[in-house]
This record gives structure tokens, sequence and C-alpha cells, in this order.
């Protein structure tokens, strides 16, 4: 009595309906154009999901070859499973690819139990006191604006009105961010062994996402190939573990558990309280696992916020009087004297409507991360048998017109209430919901906060003449990106104290 669902194929399943591998489409596609408007495809896996639900309900059977997935659809039936049912479906499947490069350690992939319950305990109070105390959040933020600034207008004055991909800048000051909480590293955007590393993260990532290495997961041999892109994968990630290793030791080797610099210096001296030197494998607070929590805070938290920034500039491109409100309003309550600051958090209910209402309408990570049901269980009438993976489809939850008005409308009025408050809304679940809700919540809301009301009060965009993005659907893949696009940049003029300026001509 499993959820119904669509009929799959034999041997593939429902794979392929859905979803075509972006590896596949590249065979196909004949100009790298092509390709791009392919993936941007307004069949967009999170759509038709959703537009499936509309003949199965809420809640129904796919089949990726012989695994039984469920996906969740709708705010009731994701937070009956994920929060109600926690003990049931906060576990994560095995995929195999995943497990030869995690082991399943560190956070996002370790199976749900007293291990990862501990670690992520950890984690999760250290990096929310990033933002506070002397390992703050903030400067750090503001230095990397600093360059993002400075080539931002180097590089739109060379384009000359053709725009300028944010990408590369925005990624590379969100990776600073990472770098310098968890590594006490920050390197210019310029710097070799930075960007060697950045290259090889994403290069890894694309392959393992994008490439014919997906196939690891039907037939894991395949991982020891000794060529191709199976051969890249191991050299990328041999080199990525040497990065890493390196930094550890260092650390190791110059700790003063008095004054920690940064994550692995507190992991290190946590490890040490606990009075097991070298770690033990048994509670997993051992080096080994702080390697693999390292790699996961950069491929959580890189992708996800990168491109949540983007999201917001594309939209202020699209919607230009709401980039004119929200610089108003940081213009009344900031001014354009000083760098916005986290105590300003509060004060500017519109500007935080706005980042609500892009996170609502983009949702980067829209299928969440795959959960898996550790025993059979009877949820909402079906039976749900042990290893079943559950897609919880966030998308839906913020496109839901039950809850929302006119949900594919971009208005942040709507977190607002008549006084001009900002109002929390229940169905808002960006960053998930339940046990295994996003463990950087609070350090990507202040990052989102600082980057947006910076951006907004230094510069106005908008896109270069006759550009509009192929699709706001996005492109799916380790998350929902924007589609490429280019901006136009406008400085704003710093705030002036004469009289002349201030009385106006
Ligand atoms: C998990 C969203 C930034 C670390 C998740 C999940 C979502 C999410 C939807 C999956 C929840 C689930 O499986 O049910 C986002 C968004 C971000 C963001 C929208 C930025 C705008 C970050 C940052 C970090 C981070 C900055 C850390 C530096 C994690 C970790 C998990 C996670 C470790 C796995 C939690 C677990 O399995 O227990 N995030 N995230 N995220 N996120 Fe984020």
């Amino acid at each position: 009595n499993i959820p119904p669902g669509p009929k799959p194929l034999p041997v593939v399943g429902n794979f392929g309906s859905l979803f075509v591998p972006p590896f596949i489409l590249k065979l196909f596609a004949r100009k790298a154009e092509e390709y791009e408007e392919k993936r941007a495809s307004p069949l967009s896996p999170q759509v038709g999901l959703m537009e499936l639900s509309k003949v199965y309900g809420n809640m129904y059977s796919l089949f990726v070859g012989s695994q039984l997935v469920v996906v969740l659809n709708g705010y009731e039936v994701i937070r009956d499973a994920l929060s109600n049912h926690a003990e049931v479906f906060s576990d994560r499947p095995d995929i195999p690819l995943i497990t030869i490069l995690t082991k399943r350690k560190g956070i996002v992939f370790a199976p749900y139990g007293p291990i990862w319950r501990k670690q992520r305990k950890f984690c999760h109070m250290t990096l929310r006191n990033f933002g506070l105390g002397k390992l703050s959040l903030e400067p750090c933020i503001h230095e990397g604006f600093a360059v993002v600034k400075a080539e931002l207008l180097k590089r739109n004055q060379e384009a000359g009105g053709q725009g300028v991909d944010l990408m590369p800048l925005i990624s590379s000051a969100v990776s600073n961010v990472i770098s310098s909480i968890s590594l006490g590293q920050r390197f210019h955007h310029q710097d070799e062994e930075f960007r060697t590393q950045l290259n090889l993260m994403a290069h890894g990532l694309e392959i393992s996402m994008n490439s014919a290495a997906v196939l690891i997961n039907i037939f894991p041999w395949l991982y020891y190939v000794p060529c191709g892109v199976f051969k890249q994968l191991r050299r990328v990630e041999r080199d990525i573990t040497a990065f890493l290793k390196k930094i550890i030791a260092r650390h190791r080797a110059t700790l003063d558990p008095e004054n920690p610099r940064d994550f692995i210096d507190m992991y290190l001296v946590e490890m040490l309280t606990q009075q097991k030197p070298g770690g033990s494998e048994e509670d997993g607070f051992s080096e080994d696992y702080l390697f693999y929590i390292i790699g996961d805070l950069f491929i959580a938290g890189t992708d996800t916020t990168t491109n949540s920034i983007l999201w917001m500039v594309l939209y202020m491109c699209l919607h230009p009087d709401v980039q004119e409100n929200v610089q108003r309003e940081i213009d009344a309550v900031v001014g354009r004297g000083r760098l916005p600051s986290l105590t300003d958090k509060g004060t500017l209910p519109y500007t935080e409507a706005t980042i609500m209402e892009v996170q609502r309408m983009a949702v980067v990570v829209p299928l969440a991360i795959p959960h898996m049901a550790s025993k059979t269980t009877e949820f909402r009438g079906y039976t749900i048998p042990k290893g079943t993976v559950i897609l919880p489809n966030l998308w839906s939850v913020h496109r839901d017109p039950t809850v929302w008005e006119n949900p594919d409308d971009f208005n942040p009025s709507r977190f607002l209430d008549e006084q001009g408050q900002l109002l929390r809304k229940e169905y808002f679940i960006p960053f998930g919901i339940g046990r295994r809700v996003c463990m950087g919540e609070q350090l990507a809301k202040m990052e989102l906060f600082l980057m947006f009301t910076s951006l907004m009060q230094a510069f106005t965009f908008r896109l270069p003449e006759g550009h509009q993005p192929l699709s706001m659907h996005g492109r799916f893949g380790l998350t929902l990106a924007p589609c490429r696009f280019s901006v136009c940049v406008t400085p704003r003029k710093p705030e002036t104290h004469t009289t002349s300026e201030n009385h106006g001509d």
C-alpha cells in the first residue's frame, strides 16, 4: 500500500521522464547556448514534481531504477513527515558516489543517530557564535564587500554597457566567509592557491553532479576506472584532501587552546576537552570527522548563499520599483556614510521582506537534501518501507496557492503587516524544517542581510539593454542557480554633508 504514482518504465523507473541528467543534455545539445536553454527548461524537476501532485496528490511514489522515492508536496505533509515523524524521516540515503566521497561522515550525509547529533550540536553552536564575539562575521563580510565593490566598478567600466557576470565575485566573497570561519584564512580573490582550491571544488562538484560520473551511483566500480571523468574525479578528491589535511596539521601544530582562532581550532579544543587524544570514532570527535565537516561547510555554505545573492540582484533588476524602495529605506535608516551592520537588522523591514520574498520565489535548495525512512512505517494511510528515499519539495510549499496569494507574483509586501512591520510566516521554509533543518541558517541569514544591504546601498543594478534571463525557474543542479545573466551597475553617490547638497538645487 505505497503511495500512488506514475507507472515506472522497466529498469529506469520514472528516471528520465522527469529529470534528464545534465551530462545527457550536453551530449545532445549542439551548441553551448542550446545546453543552457535545455537546462533552464520551464519543466525543471521541482516544477514537474509539483505538477504531478495535481494528479496523484501531495504524497506520491516514483522509482529511480528500482529505488522507491516518495515525493512530499505542500507544507502540511512535509511538516507532518519531518517534524511530527522526525524519528523515522530524518535519516539520509546511502548514495554510492556520495558515500565514496564522504564516507558518510561529517554532517550533511551522516546517518541519523547519536554521532550526527553530537557533531551537529557542536557545529551549530560554533557557527551561531560567529555572528557575535571576537570572531565576528561582520568585518569579514565588509572586507569581502570592499573587494566586490572595487572589482565590480572596474569590470563594469571595462564592459562598456555589456554587463558584468557577478557570479565569480560573489562566489569568491562568500567562499572567503567560510574560509575565514573554518580555516581562519582569507584569500585575495586573485590568490593562486585559493583560486586553485575553489576551482577544484567547483570542478569536483561539476563532475559529481553533471558528468558521466553520476553513473557511479548505478555501477560503483566505475569510480576506479583509470581514465576520463572517473580519473579526474579521483585526482580532484586527492588534491582537496591534501589541501585540507595540510591546513588541519598546521592548526594542530600552532594551537593555543585559550585562544581559538577559528572553527578548526574550536573543534581541536573540543577534542581535547573530551579527553580523547586523537579523538575517538565512538562519538565522532576526531580529525577525520573534522576533515569531512570542513568539506560540508564549503559545499553546503557556498553555492547556496552565492546563488541566493545572485537571485536577489536579478529580482532587483527585474523590479526596479522594489529596488528603489529598498534603497530608500537603507538611505533613511543607515544613510550612505557607513556600511550596514547586523545591528540594523530589525530596523529595515521592507529590505528584510524583500530578501525573504526572493528566497520564497527562488528556493535555492528546492528539493532539500534527500531524506530516508529509517524503518517501515504507516504514514497518512500509506506504508512507507524502510529505505524509501523521501524528497520534500520545498518549492511546492512556496508556490502553494492555498497559503500564498498569487504565489507566482513577486511581492515583498506579503511579508509586511499594515504598519509595515515584518511578518513571520510558518510556510516560509527555504532552510527546510525538522531535525535536518539547515545547520547554517543563522549564519546564512547574517550573510544575506549584510551582502544585500551593502550592494543596494552602493549600487543600482539593471540588466544590459535587451537582455532577459532565459527562465526564472533557474538551472537545477546542486542548488537552483539563476540562468546566467550579467548586470550593469550605477554607483550611488556617497552621502555628502555640504549645505548646497542638503538643500538641493
Ligand atoms: C542543510 C538551505 C546555507 C550548512 C540544508 C537544507 C536546506 C538548506 C534546504 C536541507 C534540509 C533538509 O535536508 O531537510 C540553505 C540555504 C542557504 C544555506 C537556502 C543559504 C541561503 C548554509 C550555510 C551553511 C549550511 C551558510 C554552513 C556554513 C548546512 C548543513 C546542512 C544543511 C551542514 C545539513 C544539515 C543536516 O543534515 O543535519 N540547508 N542552506 N547551509 N545546510 Fe544549509
